[in-house]
């Protein structure tokens, strides 16, 4: 017999004489003349009541039906008569499949975040994280959908890489060298040309490089995998390994980018209104009360768009006492990102034209900038609660000022001759950015910890599982 999801016999528009539900045992009541069973398969956040009679010849084996077994039952779906579900499962056949040892962790309610992320292998089978992982399942399938339906080609990038896209230098290294025996040139250094690919190779920072290509090439591409950052940052925000979404479209400006990044997030979350109702109501009783106010609120009004020189203006003339101070030039920090979009603007900001020389080499010059007062078309979106999800820029196309950006950034051309070709071969004006897949995730959900938003996070001394 065909297995049914307790979704869908939750969902059921009527009775159903036979019906066989597989799942887990979150909780079991054993009354004198019967047992009740709550029985969890993932399918949604909910479970399926069911009811075992102490008259069944299977009643034996409720006894072995811990939290946290895994059962199989056929039964009958009826109109519940207690409050609480529509349906239940009155059981005919009932049989344990996996007994649970009694020091099953997921016993009861309230366990920390912390402790949850040490049985990372089990904390899906929690209420909280089933929602989370349910919620990611579907906003991946709501990226896709949002490029296919705009007739952008999704572009698989190389994970190994031989060149640094955002010039950070926090790149993971690749090789299969010996490294207790190197092999050596005649002046003593490593010899890379003896490693797997014949030179120095890393883990992939950000896949635009590559997405640039196809962009001069299909016009409209976007990818969608992993990246990773060797940086050794201990925040919330940050992860080791995360995925990224990075749309790069051929033909369009820094307008045209932000236009798009705003439309993008705000599909998202409409998506995930409608299709994970149920995992978000949950989400705002027991992670963040305003979360639904605060979704909506986001989809209603357009985003405030802020040049970063006025945002330093907003800064300084904020009267805060900055523990990084303001000034025209340097990097916007975490505390002032928050500060413009929950205390002064009280929305998402797009802030744009960043000075040249915070941002990464590849990103477009702004003619006419006073002297002193350089500036790209950069674009990042800040979001309440998060700061920065997005981070673009339209790029430099023109091949001159690219080596300029080069050798302000003091990169050496040679390992750019490809990316330099662009430009020497019907270049266009292009632009794009990165969608950090686990922020947005973060902001749609209201779970504060990047941690919790991803199946097995890396970060900085941590990769158990
Ligand atoms: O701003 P970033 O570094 O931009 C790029 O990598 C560009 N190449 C994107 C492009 O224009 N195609 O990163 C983009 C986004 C950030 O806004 C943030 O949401 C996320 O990626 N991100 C991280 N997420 C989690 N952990 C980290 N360590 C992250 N670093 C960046
Ligand atoms: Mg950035």
């Amino acid at each position: 017999m065909q297995r049914t999801l307790v979704k869908d016999a939750l969902n059921s528009t009527g009775p159903i004489d036979t019906i066989l539900l597989q799942g887990w045992v979150r909780t079991r009541r054993d009354a004198k003349a019967f047992s009740f069973i709550e029985l969890n398969d993932g399918s949604c956040l909910k479970g399926m009541q069911v009811i075992v009679d102490a008259t069944l010849p299977d009643y034996a084996a409720v006894n072995r039906a811990n939290t946290g077994a895994s059962v199989s039952v056929r039964g009958k779906l009826v109109e519940s008569k207690g409050g609480g579900q529509k349906w239940e499962v009155i059981a005919e056949t009932f049989a344990v499949l996996g007994e649970a040892d009694t020091d099953y962790p997921l016993q009861k309610k309230g366990h920390t975040m912390e402790f949850l992320r040490e049985i990372a292998h089990l904390r899906p089978r929690s209420n909280l994280f089933g929602a989370v992982f349910r919620v990611r399942s579907r906003l991946a399938y709501a990226v896709h959908q949002f490029f296919q339906e705009r007739n952008f080609h999704y572009v698989h990038t190389p994970i190994v890489t031989a060149s640094d896209a955002e010039g950070a230098g926090d790149m993971f290294r690749v090789t299969t060298l010996d490294l207790a025996n190197p092999p050596k040139t005649e002046n003593g250094e490593i010899d890379n040309a003896e490693d797997f690919f014949g030179k120095k190779t890393f883990l992939t920072v950000s896949g635009q490089l590559e997405a640039e290509i196809f962009a001069c090439a299909l016009s409209n591409v976007y990818t969608f995998g992993p990246t990773f950052r060797a940086e050794n940052s201990h925040t919330s925000r940050h992860a080791s390994e995360f995925w990224m979404i990075e749309p790069e479209v051929a033909f369009c400006d820094l307008q045209g980018d932000m236009d798009l990044a705003e439309d993008f997030v705000k599909y998202l979350i409409r998506d995930i209104r409608e299709q994970c109702a149920g995992d978000l109501e949950f989400f705002s009783k027991f992670v963040d009360k305003d979360l639904l106010t605060r979704l909506d609120f986001v989809l209603e009004k357009p985003f405030v768009r802020c040049s970063y020189t006025e945002a330093v203006e907003i800064l300084e003339q904020s009267g805060k006492t900055w523990e990084h101070p303001v000034a025209w030039g340097d990097n916007l920090q975490s505390e002032h990102e928050r500060y413009l979009t929950e205390e002064h603007f009280k929305c998402p900001v797009t802030v744009y034209n960043y000075p040249r020389a915070i941002k990464a080499f590849y990103m477009r010059q702004t003619d006419g900038c006073a002297p002193g007062r350089e500036t790209v078309a950069a674009m990042d979106l800040l979001v309440p609660g998060i700061g920065e999800i997005i981070g673009g820029s339209q790029r430099e196309e023109r091949l001159d000022k690219l080596k300029a950006g080069m050798a302000l950034h003091h990169l050496d051309e040679k390992n750019y001759w490809w990316y330099l070709d662009l430009r020497r071969y019907g270049s266009v004006p292009h632009a794009g950015f990165g969608l950090g897949f686990e922020r947005m995730l973060m902001f749609v959900t209201g779970v504060a910890n990047i941690r919790d938003v991803i199946p097995f996070a890396r970060t900085p001394g941590t990769a158990e599982f």
